[in-house]
């Protein structure tokens, strides 16, 4: 007995713990930090050090998978895995609620609640959002179980992705029950929805109407790690729980959101008519400070003995009701309608309007969205229309006023060529667009494709700009993307008073952008329905541009996230004698086509050198540039020391490396310098 009492644990043992308590340790600060930022909005720490902080728990976790947690909080970066959305039953159905755009039915509400209860009761107001129901279930504390509202009864197992919402935490604090189901509304806010679409327009993807469509589309993605890139957020409004603390829907929430729960905090607890008309009121201006979209009111009996009294219909409970704000819109006449050419050809019809002020902005133009939109409105030219803003980002027009009698203007017809090249137009199977099928001659189709491929995300081309394409393009220099290459200083000099460092400028930018990354390339290409995560998925998972051009249908529905339509579309845009010419060009200037080959720069221009990478890069990966810096001939080493050649620098270079560098005297290279560097030292 005595001996194996004084058997002592093994040194690998204590390491071990020491990792284990180090992995709980980061969980639990960052869990903290988590509910700092996203619950309470006060954060402590810089996103720099929750970064650090995050990257070096996933290391741990990476390296001991034996400590794996499903509620770490490194789950929230989401993972590639696809999702497969169980339907799982709600323990009690989901409702939905009573709505009215009227004050007299709040009062009929009210006055019928009175009259059914015949006792004190109190209305707990809040404030309504606009986004999708979600049924949160802890058991014990921790996060179980993520169920979208479905028909009600059943819906969709979504815990991957909701476990990604940072405001959603994944254990509860304090004093929770051993079941707790919490309900409540997943948002996308105000900022992560116009990020979002202004991305999608550049990739030319259809936009999302307004933040409750993102937020929905968002949280079916497949892929949980798209998830945590969008920046959803969640608002919870009703406690479940065997054990409640309080008889009161108000105080139920004031617990959940002491165990750590992010509620609703524009509640507000009024007991008659005219406290529940003022809180409307100040919710109808104020809602337009939040930084989510809210649609109306919720009003609540607050005691859940009264609740239970009175009941429910088929659909919602009788004791709550959705007062409903009325979308701001005004009259205006609508003067004309342009049809614009985008760079994939689709054909928006778009509505001048006289100007009118609608919430705070003046609006001069409405989208008309596509053939069906302006058949189902019956438009002539002329017509007073309502315009709103709503939920949505871009006004629209909901309706016509027509006065009787009124003689009106020409009826709005799409147009059957296109405005531009005068090609007849086409419209592809299940789909309400019309397209210009002139792609190689169509002047806006190239002009948008040349300024697709320059832009950042794609192949970086700075001092290249939407304007100076157009003016290269209307001077005969530029007809398609591979004339880029053919591009020289000289030829720019004297160009509408472009100046030689200006031409300097974009054509080192233009040499500089030969080593961007395949997978850029492949996305610089335009090719419809391929965005930048697609072509990322294209470019690991099949390598190289011979592969992708001959790969089947098959072939390429294989590769993650692509469907038979982007499938087919790649297919279709590799078929044409034109697409397949400018990749034979660009393919002989020296852009990469391949993943794994390295830029056309390989050299000796670093041999000799020893060099350090700091920080988080634009054009290239860390990887890729220790395997540029091996390829022509230097050394790539972690620690600055005097023997360091310089630090190749990116943006958030730690401060002790800096520090370090200056001390010893040591040279920082940005990643422009370097690749020019490289560059110059070709051919
Ligand atoms: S309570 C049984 N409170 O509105 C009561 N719902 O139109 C359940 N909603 O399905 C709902 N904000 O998705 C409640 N503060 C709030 C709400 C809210 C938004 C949504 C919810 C519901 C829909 C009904």
């Amino acid at each position: 007995m005595l001996s194996k009492a004084l058997t002592l644990p093994s040194l690998e043992f204590y390491c071990r713990m020491d990792v284990f308590e180090t992995i709980v340790d980061l969980r639990n600060k960052l869990n903290q930090h988590n509910y700092n930022y996203y619950v309470k909005n006060s954060p402590e720490i810089s996103d720099k050090e929750y970064d650090d902080m995050m990257a070096e728990l996933v290391r741990l976790e990476r390296e001991y998978p034996q400590y794996a947690d499903p509620n770490s909080p490194s789950v929230r970066v989401g993972s590639d895995i696809t999702n497969e959305f169980r339907h799982v039953a709600h323990s009690t159905p989901m409702l939905s609620l009573g709505n009215t755009y009227s004050k007299d039915e709040v009062r009929d509400f009210y006055l019928r609640i009175k009259k059914q209860l015949n006792e004190d009761f109190e209305i707990c107001c809040e404030t309504k959002y606009d986004g999708i129901s979600i049924s949160l279930i802890y058991i014990d504390g921790e996060l179980a179980q993520a169920v979208t509202r479905g028909d009600g009864l059943t819906g969709d197992d979504v815990t991957n992705n909701v476990k990604t919402i940072k405001s959603i935490p994944l254990k509860l604090h304090g004093d929770y029950p051993a079941r707790l189901e919490m309900r409540g509304e997943i948002l996308m806010p105000w900022k992560s929805f116009e990020r979002l679409n202004k991305e999608r327009e550049e990739n030319e993807e259809p936009l999302f109407a307004n933040p409750r469509n993102a937020a929905s589309g968002t949280i079916k993605q497949q892929n949980s790690s798209v998830v945590a890139r969008r920046g959803l957020d969640a608002y919870l409004y009703y406690v479940m729980s065997e054990s409640l603390p309080s008889d009161s829907h108000y105080e139920n929430l004031q617990y959940a959101k002491s165990l750590g729960l992010k509620v609703t905090g524009s509640i507000k607890k009024c007991r008659t008519l005219e406290e529940i008309f003022d809180y409307i009121d100040y919710w109808d201006v104020e809602r337009k400070n939040l930084p989510i979209a809210t649609d109306g009111i919720v009003l609540k009996v607050d005691s859940l003995t009264q609740q239970r009294a009175l009941g429910f219909n088929a659909k919602s409970p009788k004791w709550a009701i959705a007062y409903k704000f009325q979308a701001e819109r005004e009259l205006t006449k609508l003067e004309s309608i342009d049809f614009q050419v985008g760079r994939t050809g689709v054909v928006t019809p778009v509505a001048n309007l006289a100007p009118v002020l609608l919430s705070g902005t003046i609006v001069r133009r409405a989208t008309l969205h596509n053939e069906d939109f302006i058949k189902t409105l019956g438009l002539h030219i002329g017509d007073m229309v309502y315009v709103e803003k709503g939920g949505e980002i871009i006004p629209k027009i909901s309706g016509v006023e027509q006065s009787p009698g009124s003689i009106r203007g020409q009826k709005v017809e799409f147009v059957k060529t296109c405005p531009v090249c005068g090609a007849t137009l086409v419209k592809y199977e299940g789909e309400s667009a019309y397209y210009c099928p002139n792609d190689s001659a169509c002047p806006p189709q190239i002009k948008g494709k040349i300024i697709h491929f320059i832009t950042r995300k794609a192949m970086n081309i700075d001092g290249l700009g939407p304007e100076t394409v157009e003016l290269f393009y209307n001077k005969g220099l530029i007809k398609d993307v591979a004339d880029l290459y053919d591009l020289t200083e000289d030829r720019l000099i004297g160009i509408d008073r472009i100046a030689e460092r200006s031409a300097r400028k974009i054509i080192t930018s233009i040499g500089q952008s030969k080593s961007v990354p395949f997978s850029r390339v492949l996305f610089a290409l335009g090719i419809r329905f391929v965005g930048e995560t697609t072509a990322k998925r294209l470019a690991t998972e099949l390598h190289s541009i011979d592969r992708i051009m001959a790969a089947t249908l098959p072939e390429l529905m294989s590769v993650t996230d692509v469907g038979e339509k982007i499938a087919q579309s790649i297919i279709s845009f590799f078929k044409d004698g034109h697409n397949l010419s400018i990749v034979s060009r660009l393919r002989d200037k020296g852009l990469r086509m391949s993943e794994d080959s390295a830029p056309k720069s390989n050299g000796n221009s670093l041999a000799g050198m020893t060099i350090v990478i700091s920080g988080v890069f634009q054009k290239h990966s860390r990887d890729e540039y220790k395997k540029i810096i091996e390829d022509n001939g230097g050394t790539n080493t972690s620690s600055i020391s005097r023997k360091t050649s310089f630090v190749l620098a990116g943006e958030n270079m730690g401060p002790q490396k800096r520090a370090k560098a200056e001390e010893l005297g040591v040279r920082i290279v940005d990643e422009e310098e370097f690749l020019a560097m490289i560059e110059n030292n070709q051919d």
